[in-house]
């Protein structure tokens, strides 16, 4: 059986990164694997601005939070942007334009693993600071930026970071998170 669950699991998080450049047709793979995410109606929410230029670079740098200090080493950046009313936003707050930018990041990490890149999407930064330098406007939701690079080397990196960096993958027992036929979870606020 062909399976791809080895290379999704070869997927981590990681914080050590080379400075070395990505090539131009390493980062167009990228994003056309994001581009190919499914999305609802095909209405493709996600919107990437492409960070290269050494002063946009560095000013997007400057709006990182202090734990991403690692990022700092990464040739590019990802911004992923996107608008509520740029997909489907259905009953029962079914919003779905954080799902379609959430899958097409999804296929840009498993394109960037399988050619030996790091992506890694972040939550911190100074969302105002990062859309300002970018021109993205009034209105966009700026859902990540993704760190892309090469693997580097974890002495650079906190004692914390180098520990998770080289240490094993964490994750809950799978029946915490998937049941058969009902929803059968524990409520965690009311662990
Ligand atoms: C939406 C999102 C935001 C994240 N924000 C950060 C961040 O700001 N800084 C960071 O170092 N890692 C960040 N991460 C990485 C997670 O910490 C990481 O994926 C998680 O600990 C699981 O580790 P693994 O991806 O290696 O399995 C983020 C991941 C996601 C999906």
């Amino acid at each position: 059986m062909k399976t791809l669950l080895p290379a999704i699991e070869a997927r981590r998080a990681r914080r050590a990164l080379s400075p070395e450049p990505i090539a131009r047709d390493e980062v167009q793979a990228l994003v056309a694997a994001a581009h190919f995410a499914p999305s609802c109606n095909n209405n493709q929410p996600w919107r990437i601005v492409i960070v290269d230029e050494t002063k946009t670079l560095a000013e997007v740098k400057e709006a990182l939070s202090s734990g991403n200090y690692w990022a700092k080493e990464a040739p590019i950046i990802l911004a992923v942007a996107s608008r509520r009313d740029l997909d489907c936003t259905l009953s029962d707050a079914r919003d779905y334009f954080l799902f379609g930018c959430g899958m097409a990041v999804g296929n840009l990490m498993a394109q960037a693993t399988s050619m030996g890149l790091v992506a890694h999407p972040i939550a911190g930064y100074k969302p105002d600071a990062v859309k300002e330098i970018l021109g993205i406007p009034e209105g966009y939701v700026l859902i990540a930026l993704v760190i892309v690079g090469r693997p580097g080397n974890a002495d650079k990196l906190s004692d914390k970071h180098r520990e998770i960096e080289l240490g094993p993958r964490t994750r809950r027992p799978l029946e915490d998170v998937v049941a058969w036929n009902r929803f059968s979870f524990r409520d965690p606020s009311s662990a």
